[in-house]
Parts: structure tokens; sequence; C-alpha cells
């Protein structure tokens, strides 16, 4: 809250990204449309998210830019990559790195709210509302996870181990002014 601007901005360019590779799933598994409605829906309450916080940019006379080059997703997809090969489909992996990046940025929301609401600033509500959603968007993007391989137990076991992944390069990231670190 010390560097809201920077945040919006950064948080800005997260919603995007979010949009962006629902859709980029959407496209590598057009066959079963239960999938698709799920990931479509969720890239257009991304893109949504995306028109609020760029409203707010607007308000406080911010601009976009450029994206950032982001540290987290890059060592996110490095270590995911160097993952002995599993029997799971790349798909799989996709989705649960997905996944835990909606459940670390469901977190990071709830910080932000809790301290926008101790400031009285009205853009807590905000986060609050955001904070619920990227919850639901964490259980469907698991969800359809376990709808690919449809083998719950082997899923969840992936899952463990990228969020173990996830959880060492959350805490080696420190406390800059963006969305994960
Ligand atoms: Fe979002
Ligand atoms: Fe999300």
């Amino acid at each position: 809250v010390k560097d809201l601007d920077a945040v919006l901005v950064d948080h800005a360019h997260c919603e995007m990204k979010a949009a962006t590779n629902a859709l980029s799933l959407v496209v590598r598994h057009p066959d079963d449309l239960e999938i698709v409605r799920a990931l479509s829906a969720i890239a257009r309450e991304e893109l949504e998210h995306f028109q609020r916080v760029v409203d707010f940019l607007a308000a406080r006379g911010l601009s976009l830019g450029h994206p950032p080059v982001d540290d987290y997703a890059a060592a996110l997809r490095r270590k995911m990559n160097e993952l002995p090969a599993s029997d799971l489909p790349l798909l799989v992996d996709r989705l649960l790195v997905g996944a835990l990046i909606e459940a670390r940025s469901c977190e990071r929301f709830r910080l932000l709210a809790d301290a926008l609401a101790a400031r009285l600033d009205p853009l807590a509500s905000f986060y609050e509302e955001l904070f619920a959603c990227e919850a639901r968007h964490y259980t469907t993007l698991v969800d359809v996870a376990v709808e690919v391989r449809g083998d719950e137990p082997l899923v969840r076991a992936r899952l463990a181990e990228l969020a173990r992944i996830e959880g060492e390069i959350a805490a080696r990231l420190g406390a800059r002014p963006t969305m994960h670190g």
C-alpha cells in the first residue's frame, strides 16, 4: 500500500496475462466443450478485471506501459520444465501452474484488502471482491486439470509438488510492489 500506483500497474498486467493464458489453454484443448466453457469464462472475468484496473489507472493519471519482466512467472515456467517427465499431459501442468498463480494472487488480494480497509481506502472492496473471484478460479483450474486427466489422486500429487516449488519461488522473490513479489 506504500506504492499502490506500482501495484496497480503490475496488477493490470497480471489480469491481462491471466486472460490470455486462459484463452491459450482453450486453443490447446478445443475438444471438450465443458473445458472450453470453463476456461473462456475465466478469460472473460480476467479481462473484466483488467478493464476495471485500467479505470483505476486512468483515474490516478497513470499509464499502463509495457509489461515488466515477470520473474515469478518465468521462474515457475522454468522449474516446471525442469521437473522430471511425468505421464501427465503438459496441459495438466499448465492448468495447475495457472491454478497456483491464482492462489498466490488470492493471498495477495487478501493482504491488500485488509491493509486498504485499515486505511479506509475505497479500493479495499475491489480487492475483497477479487479475492473471492481468484479463489474460485483456483478451484476451477484444478477441477479442469482433474477432468483432463481423470485421475484425481495423481493430479493432486502433482499439484502438491508444484505448490512446493511455487512456495520456494515466492519466498525468494521478496517484497517489491508487485502482485507476486
Ligand atoms: Fe483476475
Ligand atoms: Fe483469476
